[in-house]
């Protein structure tokens, strides 16, 4: 099999970018592909994985570099998928952040995603506890 290599990344194929995402299913990004074009280049830091010259993942940080970085979104290819691929790309994200103390992420309620975000040292904040922490989130369209 290639070697993986992980790197960060400024300039995707947009081809590449939409069968990527589409390989996990997120239609609301592959269904506006000047949005998802826009969501990349407009992120404080991307980095992906490639097998062979192959889009195997990706992941992508919002920032200030000083106070906050907020994971927008970690994928792999499900043919990629249990093995270190997505701890490689988030663990690329925490180095370059390091020196921001707050990490914060949204994500669905899966039990697969729960372990591996709590595997790289995050925790909901359910598990703070009542009188500690709450998020707070609102969509529009
Ligand atoms: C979530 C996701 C990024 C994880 O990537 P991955 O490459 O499969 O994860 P890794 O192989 O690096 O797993 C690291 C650790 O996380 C935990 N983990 C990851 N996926 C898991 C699962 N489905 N069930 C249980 N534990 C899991 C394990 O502890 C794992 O270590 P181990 O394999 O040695 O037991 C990947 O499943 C994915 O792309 N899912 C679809 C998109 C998505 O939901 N992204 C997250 C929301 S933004």
């Amino acid at each position: 099999m290639d070697d993986l290599t992980v790197e960060p990344a400024t300039d995707i194929a947009l081809d590449d970018l939409t069968d990527l995402y589409a390989s996990v299913g997120w239609t609301a990004y592959t269904g506006a592909p000047d949005v998802l074009r826009a969501a990349v280049a407009g992120s404080s830091f991307v980095v992906v994985a490639r097998r062979g010259g192959r889009l195997v993942g990706l992941a992508r940080a919002l920032s200030d570099d000083a106070t906050i970085c907020y994971l927008q979104d970690v994928l792999v290819r499900p043919d990629e998928q249990r093995t270190g691929v997505g701890r490689a790309l988030l663990t690329a994200v925490l180095d370059r952040y390091a020196a921001v103390r707050q990490k914060v992420l949204l994500t669905d309620d899966e039990p697969g995603q729960r372990a591996f975000y709590e595997s790289l040292g995050y925790a909901e904040i359910r598990d703070f506890g009542p009188g500690t922490l709450r998020a707070f989130v609102r969509f529009d369209g």
